[in-house]
């Protein structure tokens, strides 16, 4: 009982954080920063804020498919008795995870080292496809939360 608990409580915090996080970012700080800031200033203050923000969404991205494995062997006894929206949060999840790799490993790496060489058009292009992933990421994350809370009153 303990750990389904303590499994289920840091698969929901991860979430809120996450996607929570990835909200904001999108919807609220996103469009102030576009609309206030020059681009050498705005590319910096990104950078400060993924710096923040990463290292949060690395724990998640190891925390959701740990714990969410760990209650499929607990609860159903292994992927074939699950129920089908745990099957759906499991493909969503998993191509959420990986676009934040490829976010990650890719364009984050280029916009960093755009900035440190003061080569704003090279990080513009790099931010503008972050934005676009990170945007894909927080509806699918919206859409998996929604699955996940709301799938067992189907299935
Ligand atoms: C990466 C693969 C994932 C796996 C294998 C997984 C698996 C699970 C399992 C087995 C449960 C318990 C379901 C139950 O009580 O019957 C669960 C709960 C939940 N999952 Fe996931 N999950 C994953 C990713 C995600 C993601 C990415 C989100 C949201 C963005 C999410 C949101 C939730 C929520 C909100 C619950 C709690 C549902 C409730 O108790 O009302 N999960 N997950």
């Amino acid at each position: 009982m303990t750990i389904n608990v303590l499994t289920l409580v840091l698969h929901v915090l991860s979430v809120v954080i996450w996607v929570g996080g990835m909200f904001f970012a999108y919807m609220c700080l996103r469009p102030i920063a576009a609309s206030q800031l020059e681009p050498p200033v705005r590319l910096q203050l990104w950078v400060g804020v993924f710096g923040k923000f990463f290292p949060f969404v690395w724990i998640a991205v190891i925390l959701l498919p740990l714990t969410g494995y760990m209650m499929i062997s607990n609860l159903y006894g292994g992927m074939g008795n699950a129920p089908l929206y745990v099957h759906l949060m499991n493909g969503t999840g998993s191509l959420m995870i990986f676009i934040y790799l490829h976010v990650f490993f890719a364009p984050y790496q280029r916009l960093k080292r755009a900035v440190v060489a003061q080569d704003w058009p090279t990080g513009g292009k790099a931010l503008a496809q972050i934005r676009v992933l990170v945007g894909v990421n927080t509806a699918l994350g919206l859409l998996t939360a929604l699955i996940a809370s709301g799938g067992r009153f189907f299935s």
